[in-house]
């Protein structure tokens, strides 16, 4: 028999005692212990794929379509012009939003120090006011979001990265 889930070994009387000897060995399983419930989510990203694949990438849509950004030809505002760019930002706010909540996920946070919630719960914030930046379409507002978001990023890279990782990962 797959000892597959916790404690759901055996079954009708006949079988008590052999059941109370697999629940026994069950219990030492990871995740199978007193006070612990097996996590329903799948872990399907690591911290790095997530910071790779949702994080950093959401994060330049909205850094894009905020401030302004200045070279040779002049300078030009990032704020943006149509129905289509103001989604895409608040849809970017929206998804670093809820990967600051995701951060809280025990596969994320377990192991960590306790100013880790905090690192997300500010990344978190930060991406509720770049979302209502993007709603009410102020661009002032969307440039300060922008600049509260890079903050949350680089001072849980500073307190969880070394320099020169913590450096390449805000770049
Ligand atoms: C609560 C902590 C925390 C927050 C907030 C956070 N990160 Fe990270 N980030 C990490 C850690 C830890 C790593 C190192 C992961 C690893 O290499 O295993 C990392 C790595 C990265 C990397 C490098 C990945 C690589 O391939 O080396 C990038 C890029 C990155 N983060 C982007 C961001 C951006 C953009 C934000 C904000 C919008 C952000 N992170 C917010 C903890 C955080």
């Amino acid at each position: 028999m797959a000892a597959s889930g916790c404690g759901k070994a055996g079954g009708g009387e006949s079988m008590k005692s052999k059941s109370l000897t697999l629940f026994a060995v069950i219990a030492l399983l990871p995740g199978c212990g007193s006070g612990r419930t097996p996590t329903p989510y799948v872990e399907a990203h690591s911290l790095r794929q997530l910071m790779d694949t949702v994080m950093e990438p959401d994060a330049q849509v909205f850094w894009r379509s905020s401030g302004a950004v200045s070279d040779v030809t002049g300078t030009r505002d990032l704020t943006p012009t149509s129905a289509a760019g103001w989604a895409a930002a608040r849809s970017s706010a929206a998804t670093i939003t809820e990967t600051g909540n995701l951060l809280l996920m025990p596969m994320y946070a377990r192991a960590r120090g306790p100013d880790w919630v905090g690192f997300s719960q500010d990344l978190v914030r930060a991406g509720q006011a770049a979302e209502q930046a993007a709603i009410r379409r102020d661009g002032d507002a969307m440039f300060e979001a922008g600049a509260k978001l890079g903050a949350a990023c680089s001072a849980c890279h500073q307190a969880y990265l070394p320099q020169d990782q913590a450096a390449k990962a805000d770049s």
